[in-house]
């Protein structure tokens, strides 16, 4: 069984980007790397086409994460094809469920923070404004999430087997 996964912010250039680099990061020394395909998107197109934010990149690179990827807007398209949609805020849920008005595919969208492990919060918090330590802050809570995730996925992939 194969899975889609796509991870879901405002610009599509901060947090799911960095959601995208390091679960995808996480997932290859596992069983899993090829079976999983994994993308970001943005609610906004403002930033279609860039890179992901230089303050990201660098926080990631620092944590020997490789960084790909450019930015695109999210689109209704995308709650058809992919199997969880996971976003960062509470402003990227709705905007991203709002794509569905029949609701059929709700159920796939959740919020990232569903998976944290060690982590009270309840959203990722945008870091675009703020300095590097909003970017190390982001990347700690993402970095914790994907570990929970990655038991959820395991869990999934071995009832679809
Ligand atoms: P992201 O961060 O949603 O994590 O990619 C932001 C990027 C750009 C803007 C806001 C947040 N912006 O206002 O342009």
């Amino acid at each position: 069984m194969n899975y889609r996964i796509l991870f879901v912010c405002l610009g599509n250039i901060c947090r799911s980007p960095a959601g995208e680099n390091i679960f995808r990061h996480r997932i290859q020394r596992t069983e899993w790397k090829d079976r999983l395909f994994i993308d970001s998107a943005g609610t906004i197109g403002f930033h279609k086409g860039k890179q992901p934010d230089a303050r990201m990149t660098k926080t990631l690179r620092s944590r020997l994460i490789p960084v790909t990827g450019t930015s695109r807007p999210l689109t209704a398209e995308d709650l058809e094809e992919f199997d969880l949609i996971l976003t960062m805020d509470d402003e990227n849920y709705r905007d991203t469920i709002a794509l569905d008005p029949s609701g059929k595919h709700h159920t796939k969208v959740r919020r990232f923070t569903d998976f944290s492990k060690n982590y009270e919060d309840s959203y990722i918090p945008d870091p675009y404004y703020g300095g590097q330590e909003g970017f190390e802050h982001v990347a700690n809570l993402i970095e914790d999430g994907a570990e929970g995730l990655l038991e959820f996925i395991e869990q999934e992939m071995s009832v679809g087997e």
